[in-house]
């Protein structure tokens, strides 16, 4: 069977303070020993990666982004992407948080990934590496360059695709935070 080169994770994160002080109820549940998560009362849902309220930034990202991470520095290309309501756990996820104020063991993919992979280019003097990076944000209808704020959102575009399809999102509370590097 051909592999299928996207991989899915779901994250559920803790109740916030807030949602606890409001009595708030966690209503998903993770299958033990499977890569499944129960929503209300019966709605199974099956995913490459599940992770729990409790799992940590470190487990995520050994998990799932360094093997990305290897295949990189062996020459091939690799996109994360965080996708969910606002408030789920993006920003919190993919580290994309200023990184001097998040502690060591707090921070998500994006640092970690950017010092893992400077790393292992400076180890490896005797290979020329050229690393492109974009960060862009998706947020209602509107593409966002996170690394040149400057640029107009006119300026960035969804890409159709042949049937014309654009893929273009409705729902209002909704972001997408994508990290793509790019070795050659
Ligand atoms: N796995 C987690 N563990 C602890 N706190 C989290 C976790 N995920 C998110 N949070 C907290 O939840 C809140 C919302 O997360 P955030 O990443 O800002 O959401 P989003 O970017 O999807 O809108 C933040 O206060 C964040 O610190
Ligand atoms: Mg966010």
């Amino acid at each position: 069977m051909e592999e299928i080169p996207v991989k899915v994770a779901v994250r559920i994160r803790p109740l916030l303070s807030k949602e606890i002080l409001h009595n708030h109820q966690v209503c998903v549940r993770l299958v033990p020993n499977a890569k499944q998560v129960i929503i209300g009362k019966d709605h199974v849902f099956t995913f490459d990666f599940v992770f729990g309220k409790n799992s940590t930034q470190e487990e995520v990202y050994a998990v799932c982004i360094k093997p990305l991470l290897v295949s990189l520095t062996e020459g091939y290309n690799a996109t994360v992407f965080a996708y969910g309501q606002t408030g789920s756990g993006k920003t919190y996820t993919i580290g994309g948080d200023h990184i001097a104020s998040v502690a060591v063991d707090e921070r998500g993919i994006i640092p970690r990934a950017i010092q893992e992979l400077f790393q292992h280019i400076s180890e490896h003097c005797n290979i020329n590496f050229r690393v492109k990076v974009s960060y862009i944000e998706v947020y209602k209808e509107e593409l966002r360059d996170l690394l040149d704020l400057e640029t107009s959102v006119k300026e960035l575009h969804i890409r159709e695709d042949e049937k014309g399809n654009t893929g273009r999102i409705s729902a209002v509370k909704f972001g997408i935070l994508g990290l793509s590097f790019y070795c050659c």
